[in-house]
């Protein structure tokens, strides 16, 4: 008979519930889910109605029951948040087990230890879920695009905010109810200001932007704005001038061809950004995620599809514990590790002001409607290097007007510099918005 692969699965919430849900019905399923085996799960409350009918006699309120119960081969964590998951994960590496989790948080942040750790006791901790949801993107990028130079990771890998934004774009919906509405489908984290302020989306590309280009990111060193101060009035704007906006996280190397430095230069940020309606991303809407890879020589990929969620989340942690089942099967020899599948990092790489960063800028200015307003607001940019691609006035009246200045790609330092002087004009009220664009 066939040994079964013992998994202790640490949390029952929504993706917990979905991974138990695959592993108790493999019919129709690759034959390795009928050998995975659920042998503990640990609870938060042992009272509280469950999404998954999970036999009581497996159900603990103690994780560490779960974690040094011998016959879990593999843990899988899925309570979110950093402590204690972040212990927990490394005591189940030190007990042996490999990891799976869909922890952005506590993998962005502590990464590199967890991966040290992992290194040193010969086991796998692996992350499908953590990013992009139900979207193969972690593996394909550790392995099948392995061949690459990468040159560009960028896209919508916040499911809530992506599904508020298409709401409130094409029904003007309110953005409270709509929230309420992501967190009831089980797209929003515990705490929704990590969606809604940017900063599961900046998790998430500190991730993609450590495998892709190799080396250990500073997480907090990423700028990082999320779609709490966000205006209607710029989604109606953008809409007039032909774009859409969405919540987009991007990280691209900054290294010259003929100018190699030690530490590879990355620009990455998460920002509101104006896409063009024409743009593949601008289609992506609801709780989809969509991530564009650019690479030297496959050009470009685009990997899309439900980005939140029971069912995806628990799809990509499901293939996870099957990679490992998989490679239990073949038995290991000397702790000696899958090179692609462990993904440690081989470079550094530093994260460049986010002065120094190109982007196409969207500016809005309340401004008195004057003679001579646009020119001098044109002027001091050309002063300043700021080459601008549109602007055009809207709602005029006697209380005044809005400008909406889209420039050409400039570093954000030069555009700050132009704002300084220009905030100084009599006719001109304020900063109103300022977004970025592809
Ligand atoms: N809260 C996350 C999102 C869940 O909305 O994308 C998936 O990581």
């Amino acid at each position: 008979m066939v040994k079964s692969i013992g998994v202790g699965l640490l949390g029952l919430g929504t993706v917990g519930a979905g991974v138990a849900n695959i592993i108790q019905t493999p019919e129709g399923r690759h034959p390795l889910v009928s050998e995975v085996e659920l042998i503990r799960v640990a609870v938060k409350d042992l009272q509280r109605q469950r999404k998954a009918s999970i036999s009581s006699t497996l159900l603990t309120n103690d994780p560490i029951e779960v974690i040094d119960d011998p016959s879990v081969e593999v843990v899988v964590e899925v309570i979110g948040g950093i402590e204690p998951a972040r212990s927990l994960i490394l005591r189940a590496i030190k007990n042996g087990k490999s990891v799976v989790t869909a922890n952005k948080a506590v993998i962005a942040r502590h990464g590199e230890e967890i991966a040290a750790a992992a290194k040193e006791a010969g086991v796998y901790v692996l992350i499908e879920a953590a990013v992009g949801g139900g979207i193969p993107i972690i593996e394909p990028l550790k392995q099948s695009l392995g061949g690459n130079r990468i040159q560009k990771v960028s896209g919508i890998i916040n499911g809530t905010t992506n599904y508020i934004l298409s709401r409130i774009e094409k029904e003007g919906a309110g953005y409270k109810d709509v929230l309420k509405e992501a967190q009831e489908l089980g797209y929003a984290e515990a705490d929704p200001a990590a969606d809604v302020e940017g900063l599961d989306a900046a998790d998430k590309i500190a991730i993609l932007s450590a495998l892709a280009f190799g080396g250990p990111i500073n997480r907090e060193a990423i700028p990082t704005q999320g779609i709490t101060n966000l205006n209607i009035r710029d989604v109606e704007y953008a809409n007039k001038l032909g774009y859409g906006v969405k919540l987009l996280a991007v990280a691209e190397s900054l290294e010259s061809n003929n100018h190699k430095e030690s530490s590879l230069p990355l620009a990455v940020w998460v920002q509101p950004t104006l896409i063009p309606k024409e743009h593949p991303l601008a289609e992506v809407n609801g709780v989809n995620n969509a991530i564009f890879v650019e690479g030297d020589p496959i050009g470009e990929v685009m990997f899309y599809g439900p980005g939140a969620g029971a069912g995806p989340t628990a799809s990509a942690v499901v293939a996870d514990i099957l990679n490992i089942a998989g490679i239990s099967r073949l038995g290991s020899k000397n702790n000696s590790l899958d090179p692609l599948l462990e993904a440690s990092s081989w470079r550094s790489c530093n994260l460049v002001k986010a002065e120094r960063i190109i982007q196409k800028h969207y500016l809005r200015l309340k401004v008195e409607d004057s003679p001579g307003v646009i020119g001098q607001i044109g002027s001091v940019f050309g002063q300043n290097g700021v080459s601008i691609q549109s602007i055009v006035q809207f709602d005029a009246n006697e209380a005044g007007a809005e400008i909406v200045v889209i420039t050409h790609a400039v570093a954000l330092g030069k555009v700050t510099a132009s704002l300084e002087v220009i905030k100084t004009f009599k006719a001109v009220q304020g900063l109103s918005a300022q977004m970025v664009c592809i």
